[in-house]
């Protein structure tokens, strides 16, 4: 009796589901969700091609040199790198004098204790110290930016879907919105100071464009500063920055797959060898042989088999 009973409510359950689920579906047909602006003009970034791609890649550290002046001279008025210090500037060719240097001579400096009023001060920056973010708190930032959080750039290019190729499309991606947009969509007017993006993920973002002209960038090296290649270089800067240590992964790699390698063909020589006795194949025949066998006595005779 208590297991019909729990049956029926089971059953009762089960039917209450069934239909909520069937009105829900038939709304979902009946009136399908308004497609909006982001699902429409949304785009996902185009490719970018670095150095440091793939399992052999290495960095190109003249391009890194390049993104780090990029950085320096534009995104830094707005981003920091917390994670990044002044002296792992030498893995990209600078040398130790000129990394003191570039530390001396940063346009923000980094808070300390003034040691004879123990009062929050700044002092210059040494090697030692990470790139500091250009505000002294989060509020400070927000409050220069239109309410929005200039994110620390660190690891910036592993934490956005696409990574440098997002970078590169985010910074070379802005313009007006496109008249279709504004027919189809009026309520999605970019309001005051936002910036349309069609690669940022809702379309509009409150950085200002920060690449905005050819030669913004004098490049120490003489290459020609497009915005299309200073956006690319500050991506592959930035890729760096995020995995300094891709290089010496990417040779462990190699290493591994090519130890697993001769590991994998050795393996199989050895099985090959301790079971050779055991797997030798016996082949029987004459009289042996399970189909002669099973022949007659005369038959054998007549095909000359012995026994
Ligand atoms: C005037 C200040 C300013 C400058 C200069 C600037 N940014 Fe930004 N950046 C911002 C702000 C503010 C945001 C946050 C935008 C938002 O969330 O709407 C941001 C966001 C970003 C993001 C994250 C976008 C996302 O997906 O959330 C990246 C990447 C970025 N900036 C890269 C750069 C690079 C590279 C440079 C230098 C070429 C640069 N920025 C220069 C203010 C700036």
């Amino acid at each position: 009796m208590v297991r019909i009973l729990g049956f029926l409510v089971g059953l009762a359950f089960a039917g209450v589901l069934l239909i909520s689920l069937g009105n829900t579906a038939s709304t979902y047909f009946a009136s399908p969700p308004e497609p909006t602006a982001e699902e429409e003009f949304h785009e996902h970034p185009r490719p970018l091609h670095l150095a440091s791609d793939g399992p052999l890649g290495k960095f190109d550290k003249q391009q890194l040199q390049r993104g780090f002046q990029v950085y320096k001279e534009v995104c830094a008025a707005c981003h920091g790198m917390s994670l990044v210090a002044f002296r792992d500037l030498e893995k990209l060719g600078y040398s130790e004098a000129e990394v003191k240097a570039i530390a001396n001579q940063w346009q923000t400096e980094v808070p300390s204790l003034n040691p004879e009023t123990g009062e929050p001060a700044t002092r210059k920056a040494i090697a030692s110290d990470r790139f500091p973010s250009p505000y002294p708190n989060e509020l400070a930032a927000r409050a220069a930016n239109n309410n929005a959080l200039p994110p620390d750039l660190s690891l910036i290019a592993k934490s956005r879907e696409g990574g440098a190729a997002y970078i590169h499309s985010l910074l070379t991606g802005y313009s007006n919105q496109p008249a279709e947009l504004l027919k189809k969509f009026p309520a999605a007017k970019t309001p005051a100071n936002l910036h349309y993006n069609r690669y940022f993920p809702n379309l509009n973002l409150a950085m200002p464009p920060p690449l905005s002209s050819e030669g913004q960038v004098v490049y120490a090296d003489g290459t020609k500063s497009t915005v299309d290649q200073m956006a690319t270089d500050v991506s592959a800067f930035l890729v760096w920055a995020a995995e300094p240590n891709l290089e010496r992964r990417h040779a462990a790699g190699l290493a591994v797959v090519l130890f697993l390698l001769i590991g994998t063909i050795l393996g199989y020589l050895a099985y090959r060898n301790i079971w050779a006795e055991a797997k030798r194949k016996v082949r029987v025949t004459g009289a042996l042989e399970p189909e002669n066998q099973a022949k007659s006595r005369s038959s054998k005779r007549k095909a000359g088999i012995a026994g």
